[in-house]
């Protein structure tokens, strides 16, 4: 049932979920080759949301069970070289996290993922402020000395996904989409609750921790609500201008999200495309960067759409920098993708690679 997430690593096609360990596939004919255990260093589940390390090409991830996380580094090879437990005090849902230059970053919410009452059959994704009382707080992991520093925000919210973080000379920044609750109310959580109620709209913020004083401030970017934060992944660790997201501005049963946006962090500008002929619902926009890129704007755009006259969806690629309505192309598919699961890309010299390894 792996489907969150996908991607290409140590010649292997690797599908993850956070419920367990991710699948192997072959990367050509897509058969299911097993779980994948980075040479036997996991044993029972692994993020969905790992990072690439810019600069070395190391996969930078962790799991989460019950109150206890573990983050890990494995080489390009897939052996784990590093890793480093601590614990989080609850047993907080963390779906996504973010990494600067030297840091893992985690932001610690209500939002509880309750294993025990899955188990029994109830709604186990929980909200329950009784357990951050003094509301969410950053776990920032120094990766080279594994120091965890805490950061109370004061506030009660949540991440959903990251955009970026960097570090500066008197802190972090992180930039984020955050939602004011997530999941099932902790005090009345067997009633089933509509999906927006379960999940409401999410904004972009920015976080700044003082690492002086162990505070922090934060600013919404946008006030275009949305989810699905993408970068070039190329500026992942350092500060970049540019973020890319799905706009979530509807609230119609129909449809998941309804538009594609580019936030500048220098402007605080947001630009929202439509989509051409009446496709709606884009995905996750993936950024791929041109071979031979001049600067973090050159590249191109690939999300997935849906087409209600069709109940088909498509892929659309659009130039990242020019940003137009009308795509560079349009590949339509045979079949509808579900909403919401998460992309990534690969040189095709890197999927050649991992088909030969197979041989
Ligand atoms: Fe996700």
């Amino acid at each position: 049932v792996a489907n969150t997430n996908v991607g290409l690593f140590a010649d292997h096609l690797l599908v993850y979920y956070e419920g367990g360990l991710p699948h192997s596939m072959h990367p050509e004919t897509l058969d299911t080759q097993g779980t994948y255990n980075f040479g036997g260093a996991l044993d029972i589940l692994c993020t969905a949301h790992y990072k690439i390390e810019p600069s070395t090409g190391n996969m930078l991830f962790y799991s989460a069970i019950g109150p206890r996380l573990t983050w890990y580094e494995a080489d390009t090879s897939g052996t784990v070289v590093d890793s480093f437990g601590f614990d989080m005090g609850c047993p907080a849902m963390v779906h996504d996290y973010i990494v600067s230059e030297h840091l893992a970053i985690f932001l610690i919410s209500p939002n509880q993922f309750r294993l025990d009452r899955i188990m029994e059959g109830r709604p186990g994704v929980l909200w329950d402020e009784s357990a951050t009382p003094n509301g969410s707080r950053f776990a920032v992991l120094d990766r080279r000395t594994h120091e965890v520093t805490w950061y109370d925000t004061g506030l009660m919210l949540a991440p959903t996904h990251f955009f970026n973080a960097h570090e500066t000379a008197t802190g972090i920044v992180v930039d984020l989409h955050v939602i004011a609750r997530l999941g099932n109310p902790a005090d009345d959580s067997d009633e089933p609750i509509d999906s927006h109620s379960w999940f409401p709209p999410a904004m972009a913020w920015r976080f700044v921790l003082d690492t002086a004083t162990g505070t922090t401030t934060q600013h919404m970017h946008s006030g275009i609500a949305g989810e699905f934060p993408k970068i070039n992944d190329a500026w992942l660790g350092k500060e970049n201008r540019f973020g890319y997201f799905a706009t979530t501005r509807d609230l119609s049963p129909l449809t998941l999200t309804d538009g594609l946006a580019r936030h500048d962090f220098s402007t605080g500008q947001t630009v929202v495309l439509e989509g051409p002929d009446g496709l709606t619902s884009p995905s996750e926009p993936v950024f791929v960067q041109r071979r031979g890129a001049s600067g973090e704007n050159d590249g191109y755009l690939l999300t997935l759409w849906w087409n209600p006259a069709t109940g088909l969806s498509e892929l659309l690629v659009h130039e990242a920098d020019a940003f137009t309505r009308e795509p560079l192309a349009r590949v339509k598919l045979p079949v509808r993708v579900p909403f919401a699961f998460h992309g990534s890309w690969a040189e095709a010299e890197v999927l050649d690679a991992a088909i030969a390894a197979q041989r």
